[in-house]
């Protein structure tokens, strides 16, 4: 293991604020940048907007203002956005700051010290909503883009173009090698497929109009956008000034599979011609889709993080959309869902819990943790569960596999409310005799200690939650190695407990 940790989203057009689906990518960033940080190392989470696209102007002008005065905005609608989610980014990377355009520049040039820039003409499909030049067998029916329902612009134009058909053979190579280089498998496979069809040079710039950044040596035409928005995982780690970057090579690029063709072929591809090494990793998660139908702006169902932040809690959205949508498939949200994990999974299966256990502790023993027993046979499910809790979500968390590090707690939170069915605390609590209250003793240390447990794992996922789960079990949240505070038996008795606590109130129809 590494020590330390560079992750990054996708940097978010300013043409619309943020969706749940742009801030999927971002706290799914954020929790693992959390565990990372509790594993000790050192890490770097970057996230950032995109703003130089042609639709920043559209949007800008929809607005009836000055596209710049727009971006800043916009930008600090999405600054603001984060933080009220509570997330932890170390930067934010804006494409109109001086270091980007700076190393944008600087990395342009390195692709014409290589001889990969010439200048050609370009005939084709450009989709303005996708930024993208378009094939005619990437057409829906009547000629539509199939995300932006769009009939793409024809456009011929003279570009500088990329030789991105120099790569095939590096890049097929490179993969060969690094099995592991796109996350999940199936994502890879289409990748290498998608080069082995072949590849075609790619235009670096378009005619300047009124918005984008210029082409460093002919100010006629600007970079055409994905080009440049890509070094912003260079460009904000000071590339501008130097090759040699502290957080240089990234360990894992987070996107959505929309944006595969970008990061996983011409990323690399320019990366190896500038000198550079290649990310450590590109992750593609899926996509959801609302109520069956795509989010978008223009369908106008595109979902507010912050309602539903206002409506049902940070901690909560941030369960479901791990629990609901394994990270790299696709998945429908609905609020019907919501509201079925938030009663269910945390109203129940845990709320419920803690709040027992915590009325039994309060009652039968004070308000105070017990001394722990004596193992009995029936423990040792339980104490199996917690035990091997920190390897699992340990290498789940490794591999990326955040809605795995969800099923890992809740068999615990299973286990420990089939502990209380087995064993019957209240039952225990009818009988003085001095054997069954040492057997009292012994159990409520051990729910105290899954719980523990439980909260203490749940730091990275759901912070909050994880917070008033320690503080009600009078323990702290872990803020060192999170292994060690998960170590079974490391919980103190003689803790303080509060006497009852609703962690998620029932949310009725
Ligand atoms: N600006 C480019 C990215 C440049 S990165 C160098 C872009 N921006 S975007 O605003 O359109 O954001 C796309 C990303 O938002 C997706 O890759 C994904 O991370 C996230 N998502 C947007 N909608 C989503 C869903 N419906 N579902 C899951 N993720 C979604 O593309």
């Amino acid at each position: 293991m590494s020590d330390r940790f560079y992750v990054t989203t996708p940097i978010y057009y300013v043409n619309d604020k943020p969706t749940i689906g742009t801030a999927y990518t971002t706290i799914a960033a954020d929790v693992l940048a959390r565990y990372f940080r509790l594993r000790g190392r050192r890490v770097h989470f970057l996230t950032g907007t995109d703003e130089n696209a042609e639709k920043t102007v559209d949007a800008a002008e929809a607005r009836g203002m000055d596209v710049k005065a727009h971006t800043d905005d916009m930008a600090e609608v999405f600054k603001k956005t984060w933080e009220i989610l509570g997330l932890t980014h170390d930067d934010f990377i804006r494409t109109t700051e001086d270091r980007h355009i700076l190393a944008a520049h600087r990395f342009l040039n390195r692709l014409e010290e290589a001889g990969d820039i010439y200048k050609g003409h370009y005939e084709g499909l450009y989709c303005k909503g996708c930024a993208a030049y378009l094939t005619p067998t990437e057409l829906g029916d009547g000629g539509i883009c199939p995300t932006h329902k769009t009939k793409p612009e024809e456009i011929s134009e003279d570009n500088y173009f990329f030789r991105l058909s120099k790569y095939e053979k590096p890049l097929l190579d490179y993969y060969e090698a690094n099995p592991d280089f796109v996350k999940p498998g199936t994502r890879y496979n289409e990748v290498v497929s998608f080069i082995r069809n072949g590849l075609k040079d790619i235009s670096v710039t378009r005619p300047m109009k009124s918005w984008g950044m210029p082409y460093p040596t002919d100010p006629t035409q600007v970079v055409y956008v994905w080009i440049e928005a890509l070094t912003n995982y260079i460009s904000a780690i000071g590339y501008a000034d130097s090759d040699d970057m502290e957080w240089w090579p990234a360990d894992v690029h987070l996107i959505g599979k929309d944006i595969i063709r970008f990061h996983c072929v011409f990323w690399p591809a320019m990366l190896m011609s500038a000198g550079l090494p290649l990310p450590k990793q590109v992750f593609a998660h899926g996509f959801f889709t609302v109520d069956g139908q795509r989010m978008g702006k223009s369908l106008g169902n595109a979902v507010d993080p912050l309602y539903i932040t206002e409506n049902f809690g940070v901690d909560a959205m941030r369960y479901y959309l791990f629990a609901e949508f394994p990270f790299g498939s696709d998945g429908d949200f609905s609020f019907d869902s919501l509201k079925n994990r938030i009663n269910h999974d945390l109203g129940n299966d845990l709320g419920n819990l803690l709040n027992r256990l915590l009325k039994m502790v309060s009652k039968y023993r004070g308000g105070v943790v017990p001394e722990a027993g004596a193992a009995a046979d029936e423990d040792a499910a339980l104490i199996s569960a917690a035990k091997t809790l920190a390897g699992n979500i340990d290498d789940r968390f490794e591999k990326i596999e955040i809605g795995g590090v969800i099923e890992d707690i809740w068999l615990l939170i299973r286990e420990a409310n089939r502990y209380i069915d087995i064993v019957k605390p209240f039952s225990l609590a009818k009988d003085d005799s001095e054997k069954t209250q040492a057997r009292l003793d012994a159990v409520l240390y051990n729910l105290v200690e899954a719980l523990r447990i439980t909260g203490t794992a749940l730091a990275p996922l759901m912070p909050d939650t994880s917070r008033k789960i320690c503080g009600a079990l009078g323990c702290a949240p872990p803020d060192a190695d999170i292994l060690e505070a998960l170590t079974w038996g490391t919980g103190a008795s003689g803790a303080k407990t509060a006497d009852r606590l609703i962690l998620f109130p029932r949310i009725e129809d």
